[in-house]
């Protein structure tokens, strides 16, 4: 589903009046008759120029249907392997004339693939699943496919040896996807830009606990296994779905704002390594008053005693290795309005995402009584002058550095100093309008300026041109 906003339309809606152009252009040479298709291949990623294999061209999803069959590792001392094997029914709708599409898949094969009801042929490479439907699929055609798949687990690792995707554990599974690991788990056009509604059947051996995005919808025991089935209504980036397995108890409560509450909390965990996810109701009221209401059906906290080393905003139920810790869960709460239903258009975009989770949690903290977003903002520009948060384009970081300190500590001073510039006012009605503007969608570092310098009535071009695209220290602004 792409849900582009007001302003990425006027840009969208200038490239494709161009290519119109271009088109004519060439029909008028080619043979064919006008309005007629033109059959081509999708492209085999989004066109994020950080990772270009992400996500897929000619393709739009609306809803995955994952129904996952999953068997953890024998025990010790067997190697950290699974087996998954899973049935993705996929609805799409082609955004161009496609002879052939393909969906992101890793690690994992897959032994058929079914379009409209059709047995179609398909091939894999290391991190694309090639398919050929036919009939071919018209600009504007919806279709189902359905992917039959499955593997060994491992642990995988992103660009920078974190571990991220289907992460096998002792007893389950940590599944948290950023950037690009969803692939790993199923098939998958892997780009924020298009966001989809998902459903769950998740199969595990009886006594493990399946949790996922979403609602609880029901779960049933048979023949010694359970399935667990969870609703994801909202839409929703790949990177944010999560089916993390092991042993949890589930704890389900109605926050003070009405948002249904489910925390999946290992059976293992300590009171106080889970005391903070108390605040969670607090925190939600305070957010709301700040940006607006809470945008999904439900949230929630994962805590598992795995850790792949940080915890992830997985959409509406956000994930914590081994505990939570009050600034993390107002971070991954906060996300749930700042980058996961206002999404990054392009990952180099990521500090909107890490800049006001971590802002976010300095005015929580400073709410609680500990130190001020202030005093926070001068700890930051007390940094030595060789300090890497000095020398990276924070709206352009680079692959290896969207999850580096810079994005998120001078994202989080770049909005404070937003703030003490256009005053609280316009700083918090920025906020608001942010996410009521570009909420179910995404959005970039040039629609944010636009919209900051929209609300307060400022040329803000000099203070982001020091603050975000210059990588120097900032000294006036
Ligand atoms: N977005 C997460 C957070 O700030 C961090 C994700 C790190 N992911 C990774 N693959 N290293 O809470
Ligand atoms: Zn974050």
């Amino acid at each position: 589903m792409s849900r582009r906003m007001y302003r990425s339309a006027l840009v969208i809606g200038g490239i494709v009046a161009a290519a119109a152009l271009v088109g004519s252009t060439a029909a008028s040479a080619a043979p064919g008759r006008p309005g007629e298709p033109r059959y081509g291949a999708g492209a085999e990623g989004a066109g994020d120029p950080y990772f270009p294999l992400a996500g897929n061209g000619g393709i739009d999803v609306l809803h995955y249907d994952l129904d996952l069959d999953y068997t953890p590792p024998a025990a010790e001392p067997a190697p950290l392997e699974g087996q998954l094997s899973g049935v993705a029914t996929i609805e799409l709708v082609a955004t161009q004339d496609l002879d052939r599409f393909n969906l992101d898949l890793r690690g994992l094969t897959a032994s058929s693939v079914v379009v409209g009801k059709k047995s179609m042929s398909f091939t894999q490479t290391d991190n694309e699943l090639v398919i050929t439907p036919r009939p071919k699929l018209k600009t504007g055609q919806s279709t189902t496919v359905v992917v039959t798949y499955g593997g060994t687990t491992t642990e995988p690792t992103d660009i920078e040896g974190a571990l991220y995707g289907w992460v096998t554990t002792r007893d389950g599974a940590m599944v948290v996807s950023e950037p690009d690991g969803s692939a790993t788990w199923f098939p998958v056009n892997d780009h924020p830009t298009d966001k989809a509604t998902y459903s769950f059947e998740i199969t595990v051996p009886e006594g493990l606990t399946a949790v996922a995005n979403g609602v609880l919808a029901g779960s049933e025991t048979a023949g010694g296994k359970t399935t667990w089935t969870w609703d994801a209504p909202d839409p929703m980036a790949a990177y944010l779905a999560t089916a993390t397995v092991g042993e949890f108890r589930l704890e389900q409560y109605t926050a003070a704002n009405g948002t249904p509450i489910i925390d999946a909390i290992d059976v293992t965990r300590t009171p106080s390594q889970v005391a903070a996810l108390a605040l969670t109701g607090d925190m939600l009221s305070f957010f709301e008053e700040r940006y607006g209401p809470y945008p999904f059906v439900s949230y929630g906290a994962i805590v598992d005693d795995d850790s792949v080393g940080y915890a992830l905003e997985t959409q509406t139920r956000s994930f914590f290795s081994r505990n939570a810790s009050e600034g993390t869960v107002a971070h991954e709460l906060a996300h749930q309005w700042m980058g996961d239903h206002v999404s990054p258009a392009r990952w180099a975009d990521i500090w909107l995402n890490e800049g006001w989770a971590t802002y976010s949690s300095w005015i929580w903290l400073e709410h609680r009584g500990q130190s001020t977003a202030q005093a926070r903002f001068q700890q930051v520009m007390n940094r030595a002058p060789g300090s890497s948060t000095w020398n990276t384009v924070v709206a352009d970081p680079g692959p290896l550095g969207i999850f580096g300190t810079p994005v998120y500590d001078r994202g989080a001073a770049t909005l404070h100093a937003l703030r003490v510039k256009i005053g609280d006012t316009a700083f918090f009605d920025l906020a608001t309008e942010w996410v009521a503007r570009f909420g179910g969608g995404t959005a970039t570092t040039a629609d944010f300026i636009a919209l900051a310098e929209e609300i307060s009535g400022q040329d803000l071009a000099d203070f982001f041109d020091v603050w975000v695209y210059q990588p120097p220290k900032p000294t006036a602004w």
